[in-house]
């Protein structure tokens, strides 16, 4: 038997060194070196990985250049996961040979919704490879959902060369992997969830992947710190990353693309959790904006885009005099920095006094937001809090607020006119700047363009 060998692996970004580091070299973080067992065992290798013999044959094969004329390009040929929201998130579809990572924190929903959209891929063969559950705790899941599928082939079993022999007889046109930290390879002697191995069985998958065009769909675990547990490099491996996000306690999850190299990273999907699955939502605006019969102070509307979708969103504000020495910002879902810019901007430049006031901020449905086109909301609605008079209801605000308290253009302004208008709003407070090139009588929104901050609470209240 060959001689064990190890080698030490930092968690965070996966380099790896022969002998223990204090701080890693390559991404400087203190204390994150561990020790793991790896071992080639070089006896059988064509049997080990996914057909490791082809990739000599191909690494040989050099490649030439072209002239980029000549590269004929072909739209790549997406596989309609018959789910609205996450085929925006992947960017029109699955693209054959993709290999795709769902991280989530553990309950979310990623099992389930792993399952639903297997469940919906018909008249394809779909292999569901889990270590996490048995065939009963799967099965059961599956009657949950009320569905059948006559393609759905269940798997449990952690062993990537195992599964690669299945993979060989079933020939499926999706695999689903359910987690990657459950999986190990003989390749590696390392224990399943190490960096090591982790890092061996998404190199199969990938080269499965690459080598056969179909997509794999992989469920990776997330850390109390947020990131997908295993090495960064994880996620430089795979070709899309998606985050299922959402509060436990609430209906509301959230798929989230953090990359993609076959789409845009500013797509966001809305599901909501319920007792036979997870239910698209495909007005989510409707869900954020909470129901309220009466009129209420701190309230305002944004209307925001998340990347190619409009969104109406309710921020509310809560201002009360500071009863403890220095008074207290908190936000929720918005970025405190440029809260306490804005509260600066409105003490400055509008005179009010809030310097003297508690401040909690939160936006609705449980959403972070970074779009800078929420400002103005922010401001109306703190505005609205501290004098106590509330904002009429088919009031909506876009625009940025910047730090002479001049009211700043935001991009694509005519998509969220047409989704305020549809949503049933009649004014909407935008920058005077958005207003120039705009036909403005196009929309059944009655529009106020302004300059100035002033301007804006002058008008709302
Ligand atoms: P699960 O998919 O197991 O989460 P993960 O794989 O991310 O760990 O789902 C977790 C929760 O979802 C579980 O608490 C039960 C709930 N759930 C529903 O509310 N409705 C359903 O139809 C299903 C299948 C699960
Ligand atoms: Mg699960």
């Amino acid at each position: 038997m060959a001689k064990v060998k190890t080698l030490f692996f930092c968690q965070n970004c996966g380099a790896q060194s022969a002998k223990w580091i204090g701080r890693c070299p390559s991404c400087g973080e203190w204390n994150t070196y561990v020790e793991e067992v790896i071992e080639k065992t070089d006896t059988n290798p064509a049997a080990n990985a996914w057909k490791a013999s082809t990739s000599v044959g191909s690494t040989t094969k050099a490649a030439k250049p072209k002239p980029l004329g000549d590269i004929i390009y072909e739209e790549e040929s997406r596989l309609n996961t018959h789910d609205a929201e996450l085929n925006r998130v992947l960017g029109g579809g699955l693209v054959p040979g993709s290999l795709v990572l769902i991280g989530g924190e553990p309950g979310i929903g990623k099992s389930t919704l792993m399952l639903q959209i297997a469940m919906q891929l018909r008249n394809l063969r779909i292999l569901y490879v889990s270590g996490e559950e048995s065939e009963q705790q799967i099965k059961m899941r599956a009657e949950r959902l009320g569905q059948q599928h006559p393609g759905l082939y269940i798997l449990t079993e952690t062993n990537t060369q195992n599964i690669f022999r299945q993979i060989d007889q079933l020939q499926p046109n999706v695999v689903v992997v359910d987690s990657i930290q459950t999986l190990h390879s003989t390749i590696v002697e390392a224990g399943p969830g190490s960096v090591s191995q982790v890092r061996e069985c998404t190199t199969e998958l990938l080269k499965y992947a690459k080598d056969t065009g179909v997509p794999v769909l992989l469920i990776g675990h997330i850390t109390k710190d947020g990131s997908i547990a295993g090495p960064k490099i994880l996620e430089h491996m795979v070709d899309t990353v998606l985050q299922f996000e959402g509060d436990r306690h609430l209906t509301y999850r959230i798929l989230r693309t953090i990359k993609n190299r076959f789409g845009s990273t500013a797509e966001l999907g809305i599901y909501e959790m319920q007792g036979a699955g997870l239910r698209q939502v495909s007005n989510p605006s409707e869900i954020l904006l909470s129901q309220r019969t009466e009129q209420l102070s701190g309230i305002a509307i944004g209307a925001t885009l998340e990347g190619n979708r409009p969104l109406l969103v309710e921020v509310q504000a809560l201002v009360t005099p500071a009863t403890y020495g220095t008074p207290q910002r908190s936000s929720t879902g918005f970025d405190s920095k440029r809260l306490q810019m804005l509260l600066a901007v409105l003490e400055k430049r509008s005179g009010l006094r809030l310097g003297q006031h508690d401040v909690f901020l939160n936006i609705a449905g449980g959403l972070r937001l970074e779009d800078p086109a929420l400002d103005l909301a922010v401001c109306a609605a703190v505005v609205s809090s501290l004098n106590d008079v509330p904002i009429r209801n088919e009031i909506c605000l876009a625009a940025e607020v910047g730090l002479s308290g001049e009211i700043r253009a935001v991009s694509r302004l005519d998509q969220r006119l047409s989704e305020s208008e549809k949503l049933g709003f009649a004014e909407m407070y935008i920058s005077q700047f958005n207003a120039k090139g705009l036909d403005l009588a196009r929309y059944g929104i009655r529009v106020h363009p302004a300059g100035r901050l002033d301007e804006v609470l002058t008008g709302l209240f």
